[in-house]
């Protein structure tokens, strides 16, 4: 199954070695895990952040950045933007422990931004490349992954249950990395060392990007620019319902996210050295069709 099902209730261990274990093989292995049983449950006060309007219109999702309280993306301001960031920082540190209880291999993993993402996502008006509608996998145009540092993500569903039994998250997996990136792979064009020196400079990435993080962008946008490739290509579908949490590689697995309001999200990274079985990464994949280093 695509989908790994968890019966844990709570946001941290101890958990067993066989759970521990199972979850770890059936990420690296292109898995998500889904946790029916672990809502993130909001206050009384905090249920007046389930409105759509929370965003200052122009960014898709309110971000925080942990490390500075800094939010971004939202047309709350004062006391009401302290409260909402109070609600991300309180799922973004639940997330992060849940992980490390539930992976101690990847006690290493470094917490990235925390979002939320109040609007519906069916019906609204994108470009193809910023369509997260349409299969693609992860890659960050402005924050490089250098040398094939994964993209992890832990997902909530906080809306409520609809009386017509609406509100589930609905979303659609691809086939496996491997025979995704080798049918795409071979049209990418070659990495140009100098684009990704002048982008550094320039200020437009936090960092230099790598012949990975170049190959990861192309992907992205070759697999939706495809319309053959969408129409075709495997797809399952998913339903998150509210009260439900799931947690993937989305640099690894193909993913679309096509119904849907009111998501919460933490990003962690981590090196592929901390991995069991880091021949499942992607850079090593790309690699290995490649035949050549990409970092
Ligand atoms: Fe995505």
């Amino acid at each position: 199954m695509i989908r790994e099902e968890f019966d844990i209730t709570a946001w941290h261990g101890p958990f067993e070695f066989e759970t521990r274990a199972r979850a770890q093989i059936a990420l690296e292995h292109g898995h998500l895990l889904y946790f029916p049983k672990m809502p993130f449950q909001l206050s009384n006060s905090e249920t007046e952040f389930l409105d759509g309007g929370l965003t200052d219109g122009k960014a898709k999702n309110i971000s925080l950045d942990h490390t500075s309280g800094k939010l971004q993306g939202t047309s709350a301001t004062g006391e009401r933007a302290q409260r909402l960031a109070a609600m991300m920082e309180r799922f973004g540190a639940g997330a992060t422990r849940l992980v490390k209880d539930l992976l101690p291999n990847y006690s290493k993993v470094e917490r990235a931004r925390t979002s939320y993402r109040p609007v519906e996502v069916e019906g609204r008006v994108y470009s193809v490349i910023s369509d997260d509608r349409l299969l693609h996998v992860d890659a960050f145009p402005s924050r490089p992954m250098r040398n094939g540092k994964r993209i992890l993500r832990f997902f909530a569903n906080v809306a409520s249950l609809s009386p017509d039994g609406g509100g589930s998250r609905q979303w659609e997996v691809g086939e496996p990395f491997a025979d995704f990136a080798a049918k795409f792979a071979p049209r990418v064009k070659p990495h140009f060392p100098g684009k990704s020196w002048a982008y550094d400079k320039l200020g437009v990435t936090r960092g230099k990007r790598s012949a990975y993080d170049e190959m990861m962008l192309s992907l992205h946008d070759a697999a939706k620019r495809d319309t053959n490739y969408q129409k075709t290509a495997p797809h399952t579908p998913l339903e998150f319902p509210p009260g439900s949490c799931w947690l993937v590689y989305t640099d690894q697995v193909l993913h679309a996210a096509l119904k849907g309001e009111f998501a919460l999200e933490q990003t962690f990274h981590f090196d592929v050295a901390q991995m069991g079985e880091p021949d499942t990464a992607p850079i090593r994949v790309l690699e290995k069709i490649t035949g050549k280093g990409l970092a």
